[in-house]
């Protein structure tokens, strides 16, 4: 038998993760590796439990395995996912595994639509998930998740107090809105603003996550640099529409993000309101209104991962509109959110390999 388990392991050596590049073994992936008879089983321990590389993966060991030891060998894999961090625990949050950025340059893109979206697809995938509106003037948050009327509850610990942040749909949310009239317009200073959004973000009992979205207001504010000076971040997520107006500013976004000062990664773009699909007799044909593969394009002048394109689905207006959300994700966030956790983990393999 342990002549077997010897020969699994070195089998298993042989397997790279696609990403980390390196093998399962050496990053200490195989856990509960067990011969009973002739079943082999084990478990492997992914980076994200959204992880769109579980099948590949999979393949890969059985094919490394049945090359090793006899192909009358039953192997049973099962998954478990232990959402890696490239934050340092004695910062800011130290429960908070991941914090990301969700920005654009130009409004109205559907930077809170796809932070909702992409919060829910990471929380049904089976992970820990925040969501903070910092979009103090025009928080969007409490009326996309149907709940303008709910109201945190504040706990004392330790002589100080703690926002309870609400809890919807498994997700942890917080916005402005929840503690302002949301007809009221909120009219302040910048700093007034910043000082508002630090607050929400440090003193929330956010409790443990492997992801905290943050739904970041239009344009490069102060509240951009409060963010970025208060917490590390893992990286930023740039949205854009496809048209030359959006790009340009998203062109700006990126450049914020690169410089010296703030220097976030970016972990990716996404191209939103792509085009809009009208059935036809033989399929459905899509519309490029606002021009094709602008936000791709831009995504590859940058050298930067791009996410994916999002269409214009009246579905997606609906929910926002109606603050319901869909039974379960819709496509293209889904398929999103899986290569948004990749690139996080990606991310955090080269962090920890840079500060070794
Ligand atoms: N792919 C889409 N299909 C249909 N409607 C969309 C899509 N994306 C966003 N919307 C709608 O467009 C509007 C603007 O989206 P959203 O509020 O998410 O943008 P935003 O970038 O957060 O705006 P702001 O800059 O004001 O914060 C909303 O009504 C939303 O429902
Ligand atoms: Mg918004």
């Amino acid at each position: 038998m342990n002549n077997v388990k010897t020969k699994v392991l070195e089998a298993l050596r042989k397997v790279d993760d696609p990403d980390l590049k390196k093998d399962l073994v050496s990053l200490g992936m195989i856990d509960k590796l067990h011969i009973d008879g002739t079943t082999i089983s084990f478990t492997i321990i992914l980076t994200t439990p959204a992880c769109p590389l579980q099948e590949v993966i999979k393949r890969a060991c059985i094919q490394a395995i049945h090359a090793a030891v006899m192909d009358e060998f039953e192997i049973v894999i099962t998954f478990t996912a232990k959402v890696t961090s490239g934050r340092s625990s004695s910062s800011v949050l130290p429960g908070v595994k991941n914090i990301i950025a969700i920005a654009s340059g130009k409004g109205g893109v559907g930077k809170s639509t796809i932070a909702t979206h992409l919060a829910l697809a990471l929380s049904n995938s089976g992970a820990h998930v925040g969501l903070l509106d910092a979009d103090i003037f025009g928080p969007s948050i409490p009326t996309m998740w149907g709940c303008v009327t709910s109201r945190p509850t504040v706990m004392k610990r330790d002589g100080k107090n703690h926002i309870i942040p609400i809890n919807r749909y498994n997700v942890q949310l917080l916005s402005i809105g929840f503690l302002s009239n949301m007809q009221e317009a909120i009219v302040w200073r910048g700093p007034m603003a910043s000082a508002a959004f630090k607050q929400l973000l440090q003193d929330t009992d956010w409790g443990t996550l492997d992801y905290l979205l943050i739904d970041l207001p239009p344009g490069t504010s102060d509240i951009h640099l409060t963010l970025v000076q208060t917490v590390s971040i893992t990286g930023a997520i740039v949205v854009t529409t496809p048209q030359k107006i959006a790009l340009i500013d998203a062109t700006k976004a990126i450049a914020m993000f690169r410089k010296e000062q703030i220097r976030v990664p970016i972990l990716g773009l996404i191209e939103n309101m792509s085009y809009f699909l009208t059935e036809q007799k033989n399929g459905s044909k899509p519309h490029y209104i606002f021009g094709k593969d602008g936000g791709k394009r831009l995504a590859e002048q940058a050298s930067i991962p791009f996410l994916g394109q999002i269409p214009l689905l009246s579905m997606i207006c609906q929910h926002g509109d109606l603050g319901t959300m869909p039974a379960k994700p819709i496509m293209p966030f889904h398929t999103i959110a899986k290569m948004l956790a990749q690139q996080i983990s990606i991310q955090n393999a080269t962090y920890k390999q840079d500060n070794q």
